[in-house]
């Protein structure tokens, strides 16, 4: 390990359940990676809902409680390697999704990870963006390809087109071939149009469920009775619904077995194979990241803020180091 790396670093903690502001800064020992892990030294850190929902609830879906630090998506230098550890080294530019559902500690000067939970960057994605990406599009791929297998030629509706993992999506199914279909507000539209959405629906003026037809996959970001009512768009004895969201007792399972649609729920997961295809695409010029908004770590509080809105266009980053 280089003996000009600090043994202490900073973060981002909260020792209670709460509002953006039980977020605070504290100075920490910097982690060892241990067998099969890598040290990153941050650079960017993707801020998600799954952030702010953890901070609010106080408790990781894996259990951990308070104090924690938040943050999965990390984009930075590989500082050092654990033992074991071939596909990385000293130097390398990564970007990855480390451990979740599990802490991952991004809101941070360093975390360890798995190297397998990490990518090299793609040549010109820059730290900002390289955070922007994990999470939100390896969910996007996991749901599209891995999970609803989209070809060309099919119809797919994303709702919420214009958020972070919306926007990937759109830009992963055009990749795919298909034909997309996104749901934003108006003053989005131009932006879905210049990622290639196909139709852009104002979900405040325009009820999809009674509008579209003959999908094959609803990517559903929503929740609610966004599950129930998407499954009329899908195409009849056919298609799937993939939701993000966490299931309530709505869910329609039932209602798509009996429909001959399918109705699941994923959960991300870290996913070397993932990333290379994501890196890839951002390497054709064919997957690009909308960073709405930059702010440096000590303000993390205030990007929680901005995120709950619920209005983002693309993805928040918090900056770390140079
Ligand atoms: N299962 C998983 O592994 C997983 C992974 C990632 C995310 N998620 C969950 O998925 C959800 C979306 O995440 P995200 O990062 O994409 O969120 P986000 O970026 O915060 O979403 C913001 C977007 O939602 C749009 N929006 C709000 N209400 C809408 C409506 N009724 N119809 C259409 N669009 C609407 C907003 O557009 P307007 O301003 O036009 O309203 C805005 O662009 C969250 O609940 C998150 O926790 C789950």
């Amino acid at each position: 390990m280089s003996e000009t790396t600090p043994p202490r670093m900073r973060a981002i903690s909260q020792d209670t359940a709460g509002g953006p502001d039980v977020l605070h800064l504290i100075e920490t020992d910097r982690p060892e990676p241990g067998p099969t892990e890598v040290l990153v030294r941050v650079q960017a850190a993707g801020v998600n809902p799954t952030d702010w929902k953890t901070r609010a609830r106080g408790r990781f879906y894996s259990g951990q409680e308070p104090p924690f630090t938040l943050g999965f998506d990390v984009a930075g230098v590989v500082e050092a390697v654990g033992a074991g550890v071939t596909i990385l080294a000293p130097g390398d530019e990564v970007f990855g999704m480390p451990r979740f559902p599990r802490p991952a500690g991004a809101y941070a000067e360093y975390v360890t990870a798995p190297a397998r939970h990490l990518f090299r960057r793609p040549a010109g994605l820059g730290a900002t963006a390289a955070a922007a990406l994990p999470l939100a599009a390896l969910t996007a791929w996991q749901a599209l390809v891995d999970t609803a297998e989209v070809a060309p030629g099919q119809r797919v509706l994303i709702h919420a087109a214009a958020g972070g993992v919306g926007h990937l999506a759109v830009q992963i199914a055009k990749a795919r071939g298909a034909y997309v279909i996104g749901t934003a507000s108006a003053g989005k539209h131009e932006f879905l149009r210049g990622i290639g959405v196909d139709e852009a629906l104002d979900y405040r003026s325009v009820d999809f469920a009674e509008t579209v037809r003959d999908v094959d996959v609803v990517l559903d970001t929503m929740g609610g009775d966004h599950p129930t009512r998407s499954l009329r768009t899908l195409r009849p004895g056919g298609g799937t619904l993939v939701s993000i969201v966490p299931p309530d007792e709505t869910f329609p399972v039932e209602q798509a077995r009996a429909a001959g649609v399918r109705a699941v729920f994923v959960m991300v997961e870290p996913d070397f194979a993932g990333l290379r295809e994501i890196a890839a695409l951002v390497a054709d010029g064919r997957l690009r990241v909308e960073v709405a908004a930059v702010l440096p770590l000590a303000d993390a509080a205030k990007a929680h803020v901005l995120g709950e809105t619920g209005r983002t266009t693309g993805k928040i980053v918090l900056s770390v180091s140079d």
